[in-house]
């Protein structure tokens, strides 16, 4: 091995189209698609070194779960790899952790980056998305930047559909608490699936999102965009909540921020939302729009801080 220590920063990333659900017998694959853009200003910055001894390290501050989840990604490194590598990790995000703001897409694609420059394993790009996806599904298309869909095929990889500049588009996260989520996404995904009666429809109707999707992306359609994201963010939801027990990951100023960006966009304003497994609301919308829609938002009784970003997110690697 030629470096001891490697450092990489990797971008969170919002589904515009979602993966709900996980393969049946197939680890951490999922079910379904997705296309997402990368948050180009919410990272991850992870520090990788070769260890000694006999167990990893993991030297910042961690729950025991996330502990635990972190030593079983190395456990699975060491026997794809066929590999003994103990490892230092040393891990932070400039954004809320475990909020609904896809801090494990950021942290396991800077992890999988990161293993694989340490332990030099080449990997081409469809082998890092994969590497990414053994720790979380939404990992995968954190290892490129721009719009990234997964191919949920037979082996699921994700793949880079456009990079950044196609589409020039800014995000606002509208943050309405940052609290950790109640149920993480693996356990409401799979209690979704068992038990939800919207969840087969979820899988009927997703590949046809997933197409309308790509072509808005290819024509730089904004009002298909808006309304197939919205939808799948909708249906997405409406699963969820009516697995049993319920889950509901909204708050009441999630659902005031949805009808202020449907209010103003039927005024003109080019805006729309999605929200994953938390309370936290993103706002899509065209940079001249970016002003009037922070404004608006940010005045919402519930909204704590806005934080404003735009697409990218191309991992850096040193
Ligand atoms: O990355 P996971 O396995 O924790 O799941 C994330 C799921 C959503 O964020 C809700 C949707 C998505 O496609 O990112």
């Amino acid at each position: 091995m030629s470096k001891t220590c490697v450092f990489v920063s990797a971008a969170a990333n919002i589904a515009l189209v979602k993966y709900w659900g996980k393969k049946p017998g197939y680890g951490n694959q999922p079910a379904t698609g997705s296309l997402s853009v990368g948050l180009e200003d919410l990272r991850t910055q992870t520090t990788l070194a070769v260890g000694e001894g006999d167990s990893d390290l993991i030297e910042f501050d961690a729950s025991a779960a996330t502990r635990q989840r972190l030593t079983s990604y190395f456990d699975q490194v060491r026997q794809e790899f066929d590999s003994s590598q103990r490892f230092v990790l040393k891990t932070e995000n400039n954004f809320p952790t475990g909020t609904g703001l896809a801090s494990s897409a950021s942290g396991f694609a800077a992890l999988a980056l990161a293993v694989n420059e340490l332990l030099e394993l080449h990997l081409s790009d469809s082998e890092l998305s994969r590497l990414a996806m053994r720790g979380s599904g939404s990992a995968a298309r954190s290892v490129f930047g721009g719009f990234v869909e997964v191919i949920a095929n037979e082996d699921a990889y994700a793949r880079l559909v456009m990079p950044a500049e196609y589409w020039p588009l800014s995000i606002i996260v509208a943050i309405t608490d940052e609290s950790p989520k109640a149920t993480g996404s693996t356990e409401a995904m799979l209690r979704t699936a068992s038990t939800s009666p919207y969840y087969q429809s979820w899988l009927d109707t997703h590949g046809d999102d997933m197409q309308a999707a790509r072509d808005a992306l290819l024509d730089r359609d904004f009002e298909k965009l808006a309304e197939v994201a919205e939808a799948s963010c909708l249906k997405m939801h409406a699963s969820v909540m009516t697995s049993q027990p319920s889950i509901m990951y909204w708050q009441p100023a999630t659902v005031e921020i949805m009808q202020c960006v449907r209010f103003i966009r039927q005024r003109g304003i080019a805006c729309f939302f999605t929200i994953d497994a938390g309370s936290q609301v993103k706002i899509i919308c065209e940079p001249d729009h970016l002003e009037t829609v922070s404004a608006t938002v940010g005045a919402l009784a519930g909204v704590q801080r806005l934080i404003k970003t735009e697409v990218g997110g191309t991992p850096i690697i040193s």
